[in-house]
């Protein structure tokens, strides 16, 4: 029998294109049904598989239909924190999951739990990042050794004392901020509405740009709106993101996305090789977020005597990127829902403000004062406890694992809702719904609190943010004090972070 060329390369393509069906069917229909049997024989209640986007249109529909209502500010937050996850759970019980596309999700609520997944990455590991990478890589979507690296080598920039340089940046935003509310407040007789949700939007990405790029500031505006058009983009595609691919498809957002992409990519490598540049002249960098990673880096590369054992240019981008994206809205949030919650508790602002010119009089915020500050800080931790900026991680098994009694496959992912976690009942008691800043009176203590994660993941900017939310909080209340405006309708609901989906109109009054 003659083997002619063609017959060869056809038998090749008949052979891929059967394992490629074989992975395909694998993929949406084996391996599902295969984690369902799995789980529903441990126990475990969900919706039966559907074949490809498992419970995925049910969510979207769910988050569409949600969204735009309004609730009173007295009721129950954990459904509207956790929506479609709470829903599950009513139905399913405490032991259920949730279809995302082909894989299935566990919701976890457990303390002893959420202790146990976070504190084992290598074993429960972030999901394969698909669309949120573009947006960011660094640390947050990093595994194994590479991750291990770079947070040793970017946790320096975060030690308390270091932050300490960043109070002028911090007060200089603030203080830009302040320039406009008056403006608005003395033209309308020392008293006006203003929805202070965008200034502090506003005022977190110029916080993040200045401590991170002090002297490339306004490029650093830059980057932070692009940044969120991105995310805007990303939140049209994501409702695709369960399609492997989707976001090569040629679709005016992903051509839209990849273009801001690069705009950010050209802004950033112009600041970090102008520093490398200035460093390698000898010359003085600042000690800015950027500047304290390049020497960390500079002294790990020095200390081995090997380029390989820093981080790359790239990387350097990569690292920067993120402490946007996890740096800014989460901060504005943060402030949000404080003045929102110090407008509700008009008893608790007064007490604040009392406290922060017993500290500073109507001097500017110091490093110091900020540790004395504590009727402030007990606030700053109520407030992460009922609205935390990110209410939702996720992780996903890399090998068979035992978790209590159940026995867990590698794929499945599991939902660690640290929202349900802070309003449980059974853990902060009758009065868990409430605004009680003094249950902090004590400290932190235990696993049932996690604003920032926990265990070796834990957030690494979370001094940062403490100083920025008090510095900013001290000087919002050393010059006005705010109520709600009868405009305002309270609405949190977690689009990436917990945000005021309506804004927050408050009545400022200047003091
Ligand atoms: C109120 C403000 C903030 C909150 C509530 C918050 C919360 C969190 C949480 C829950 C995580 C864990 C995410 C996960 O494991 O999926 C995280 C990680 C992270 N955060 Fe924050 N964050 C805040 C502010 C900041 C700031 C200001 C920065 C830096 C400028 C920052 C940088 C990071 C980074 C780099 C990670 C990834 C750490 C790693 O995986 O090793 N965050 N944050």
């Amino acid at each position: 029998m003659d083997v002619t060329l063609s017959s060869i390369f056809t038998s090749i393509i008949i052979v891929a294109f059967i394992r490629w069906s074989f992975q395909l069917i694998n993929w949406v229909w084996l391996r599902p049904k295969k984690l369902e049997k799995c789980l529903r024989n441990q126990g475990l209640n969900g919706n039966p598989y559907r074949i490809f986007i498992g419970d995925m249109k049910d969510l979207i529909r769910f988050i569409k239909e949600t969204q735009p209502r309004s609730i009173k500010i007295s009721d129950d937050l954990a459904p509207r924190i956790s929506h479609y996850y709470y829903q599950s759970i009513h139905k399913f019980g405490e032991n259920s999951f949730i279809w995302f596309g082909p894989s299935p999700r566990l919701n976890i609520e457990d303390p002893e739990l959420f202790k146990e997944i976070l504190s084992k990455p290598d074993v429960f590991q972030k999901p394969a990042p698909d669309l949120g990478s573009i947006i960011v890589g660094g640390l947050l979507f990093l595994e194994g050794e590479k991750w291990a690296k770079h947070r040793e080598i970017v946790t320096p920039a975060f030690h308390l004392h270091k932050l300490k340089n960043t109070l002028l940046a911090i007060r200089l935003s603030c203080s830009s901020m302040f320039h406009k509310w008056e403006a608005l407040v003395w033209s309308n007789e020392r008293s006006c509405e203003i929805d202070v949700w965008p200034y502090l939007e506003d005022l977190s990405g110029d916080m993040i740009s200045r401590t991170a790029f002090a002297s490339s500031h306004e490029e650093g505006i830059r980057i932070f709106q692009l940044q969120k058009e991105q995310v805007k983009l990303a939140l049209e595609i994501l409702q695709w993101s369960f399609i492997p691919g989707w976001r090569y498809f040629p679709t005016k957002a992903n051509r839209c996305l990849k273009a801001i992409s690069k705009e950010i990519q050209s802004l950033l490598r112009g600041i970090v090789s102008k520093r490398e540049k200035a460093m390698e002249r000898g010359e003085t960098v600042s000690d800015d977020l950027l500047g304290l990673l390049m020497k960390s880096n500079l002294q790990e590369i020095q200390e081995h005597g090997n380029k390989n054992m820093g981080m790359s240019i790239e990387d350097v981008i990569e690292e920067c990127k993120l402490f946007y994206f996890a740096g800014s809205e989460t901060t504005s949030n943060f402030l949000v829902w404080t003045m929102v919650l110090l407008s509700q508790h008009q008893e608790w602002q007064a007490r604040a403000r009392e406290e922060v010119f017993q500290v500073f009089g109507k001097e500017e915020p110091t490093a110091e004062g900020l540790h004395h500050l504590k009727t402030v800080t007990m606030i700053l931790q109520e407030v992460l406890r009922l609205y935390p900026p990110a209410p939702l991680t996720v992780r996903t098994c890399t090998e068979t694992v035992k978790l209590k009694n159940m026995t867990l496959p590698a794929g499945v992912q599991m939902s660690v809702l640290i929202g349900q976690l802070h309003h449980n009942p059974k853990i902060w008691g009758d009065d868990s719904k409430e605004f009680k800043p003094q249950r902090f009176l004590q400290g932190i203590s235990g696993v049932s609190y996690m604003p920032f994660s926990s265990g070796p993941r834990i957030c690494i900017g979370q001094n940062l943010a403490m100083i920025e939310a008090k510095t900013a909080l001290a000087m919002i209340l050393q010059r006005f004090s705010f109520e709600f405006s009868s405009s305002y309708k309270h609405s949190p609901f977690p689009i990436i972070t917990l945000q005021p989906q309506y804004g927050a109109p408050l009545i400022l009054q200047k003091l």
